[in-house]
């Protein structure tokens, strides 16, 4: 089965179901400050598993792009990737726990659908906590999916290697079968399906993660049970409504029904394979090429997708990642031989496979190719600077062994991989200090992870209430200069941190102080009014034929949510807002400025 046939069936089933094909969301998250991805096809739902309604009801599927930058030292190996495509179905306080097994046992076993062998199927459950009972719930469902296949399954009890008995089928795990997100809310116990890439071997025979880890099992699909928040303090609170979030990577499952032993093998990296094979004269089937040429693979989509997304490589947040996967790729290049121009190749192939599913892709291709191009020279002038600089180095040098520290700055600033200061060193009888370079390395990880840990746990307790007031802001602040210099108005960009509010908007000229003044001032009179904030769910023609502002209408399905604050504004938008505008208690623009050639950019906050 291919890829192509996968994401039919997958839609084609929760259709059958019941289920909305809800529009998938860019890499990068809108309004949320307090993460740098979109990690899981749930993320864009936070606010509707906690009780607000969705325009398309209960029940929604779709395929969402993804992006985890945690595993990256794990690209390389059969499985791991930055960049994935998540198969995700949602019940939104429907359906719970026996509904969504049974469906995914159907999806996963019945011919009809992906018609895998139940034999090679396993689940695991929450084992339980402290404050958490074990999932029994779970267990019972389970056994009777598999029952209807013909097999007694068992519980594995406790956590010794598994002496060959094929009805252990149902795994209690702790920690890996809890679900949430890092930043927080909705989250819950979970059950996974796991499926045996090598069922000749007979029942299992080593711990479950053994197993796993040994690449024997691979899982497939999560199905989490939401039904708690967890609160910034750490306290689970239970919700009001139960939700389920299932989730199954297409690359991990397309690889197990293909039999493949890596994702890399499958039709989804076959043509970049091929095109860094064809520029570095290697072969793929050669054990030492394959670590360099997975990771080239995996970060090469991941870079496309991400520009596609709007984010250029910088030294900051999301364009950083950016800028070392582009690097990575340059240096496993090199480690391949391939001095010539390599990135924007690489993006031309991912481009042509993707474009169909994707057409943005083929929208933005200029400006894709044009900043790889970029990057890569820059590195490529860097490294050339890194050069003269080790021949410096070299100079100084007393003694036959180049220090860890100075292998480190040639990797820190000039982005030299070690590899490549090693064998530049080896020319000249000169060997370096690894172990110095890790214990570098790693101190420098050490603080660099500290100063991420700082930023993300930075009191996320009010953050949200107040991008909340910031976002409601923003609408005031698009119909007040719509009033103020007309209705050639229209939103290019926005973004909400909890300390401000950025809006983009087309207009050709400074606005002059006078302006500014006459905006602040009707926000400022709307939030003195304290208007009622309603939502309203409607068809979008309706919505547009009242008059509210519709800005993304591609990315709209039928239905869509209306937020109407009091007679003043009206705009199609998926909340969250604060529900009187008093709230806000007052606003202030605290800068305005060009940002391109007629995009005008306003920052503003509101007091607390
Ligand atoms: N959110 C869950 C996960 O990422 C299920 O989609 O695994």
């Amino acid at each position: 089965m291919q890829a192509r046939t996968l994401r039919k069936k997958f839609i084609e089933f929760f259709k059958e179901k019941g289920h909305k094909e809800i529009p998938q969301t860019s890499l990068i998250p809108e309004n949320d400050p307090t993460v740098l991805f979109t990690t899981a096809g749930m993320q864009p739902l936070g606010p509707y598993f906690l009780g607000e309604k969705h325009p398309e009801g209960k029940r929604l599927m779709n395929i969402q792009r993804c992006l985890r930058t945690g595993d990256i030292d794990d690209v390389g190996d059969i499985c791991h990737l930055t960049f994935f495509e998540m198969l995700g179905s949602w019940s939104l306080g429907d359906y719970f726990k026996t509904q969504a097994i049974r469906w995914s046992f159907e999806f996963l076993t019945d011919k009809k659908w992906l018609g895998l062998d139940p034999k090679r199927l396993y689940a695991t459950v929450f084992k339980e906590d402290k404050n958490i009972p074990q999932d029994k719930e779970s267990i019972k469902i389970w056994k009777e999916q598999f029952k209807k296949a013909g097999i007694n399954a068992e519980v594995y009890p406790g956590s010794k290697p598994i002496k060959g008995n094929e009805n252990y089928r149902i795994f209690p795990l702790k920690k890996d079968n809890w679900w949430g997100l890092t930043t927080g809310g909705p989250c819950g116990p979970s059950t996974e399906m796991f499926y045996d890439l090598n069922p000749k071997k007979g029942p299992l025979q080593k711990t479950f993660l053994k197993e796993i880890d040994e690449g024997r099992l691979v899982e497939i699909w999560n199905d989490v049970f939401m039904e708690f928040n967890k609160l910034p303090n750490g306290v689970l609170q239970k919700l009001a409504q139960k939700n389920v979030d299932t989730g199954m990577g297409l690359e991990r499952t397309i690889a197990s029904l293909q039999e493949k032993r890596s994702v890399f093998e499958t039709e989804l990296f076959s043509n970049v394979i091929k095109k860094i094979e064809k520029l570095s004269k290697r072969k793929y089937k050669e054990e030492e090429n394959q670590r360099p040429m997975r990771i080239i693979a995996d970060h090469i989509r991941a870079s496309v997708f991400l520009i596609m997304d709007n984010v250029i490589p910088s030294n900051t947040e999301q364009g950083y990642i950016l800028r070392r996967l582009i690097r990575r790729i340059v240096r496993y290049g090199r480690k391949l031989g391939i001095e010539k121009k390599l990135t924007s190749e690489l993006a031309r192939v991912v481009i042509s496979d993707y474009k169909d599913l994707y057409p943005d892709l083929e929208k933005k291709k200029e400006k894709i190719i044009s900043e790889l191009n970029k990057e890569e020279e820059r590195f490529k002038q860097t490294l050339e600077k890194g050069l003269k600089e080790f021949e410096k180095i070299l100079e100084r040098l007393k003694g036959k062994k180049l220090s860890g520290e100075d292998a480190f700055y040639l990797y820190e600033t000039y982005g030299f991989p070690i590899e490549l200061t090693k064998e530049i060193a080896k020319e000249r009888n000169i060997s370096v200090n690894l172990k110095g370079f890790l214990t570098a390395k790693k101190r420098h990880q050490e603080l660099s992870r500290k100063g991420a840990e700082k930023k993300f746990a930075g009191g996320l307790a009010g953050k949200s209430r107040k991008t909340i007031k910031l976002h409601t802001a923003t609408h005031l602040l698009h119909q007040a200069l719509r009033e103020i210099l007309g209705n050639h108005i229209q939103q290019k960009g926005s973004n909400i941190t909890p300390e401000r509010l950025r809006f983009d908007f087309s207009h050709p000229e400074k606005m002059t102080d006078e302006q500014i003044k006459k905006v602040e001032e009707i926000v400022n009179q709307k939030i003195k009014e304290n208007l009622p904030v309603r939502m309203k769910i409607m068809s979008l023609k309706a919505a547009e034929k009242s008059g509210a502002l519709a800005l993304f209408k591609e990315k709209y399905k039928d239905k869509v949510k209306v937020y109407f604050i009091g007679n003043f504004s009206k705009e199609v938008c998926g909340g969250p807002h604060v529900k009187k505008t008093g709230e806000l208690k007052s606003f202030k623009i605290i800068k305005e400025e060009s940002v391109g050639a007629g995009v005008r950019r306003i920052k503003a906050v509101v007091e607390d």
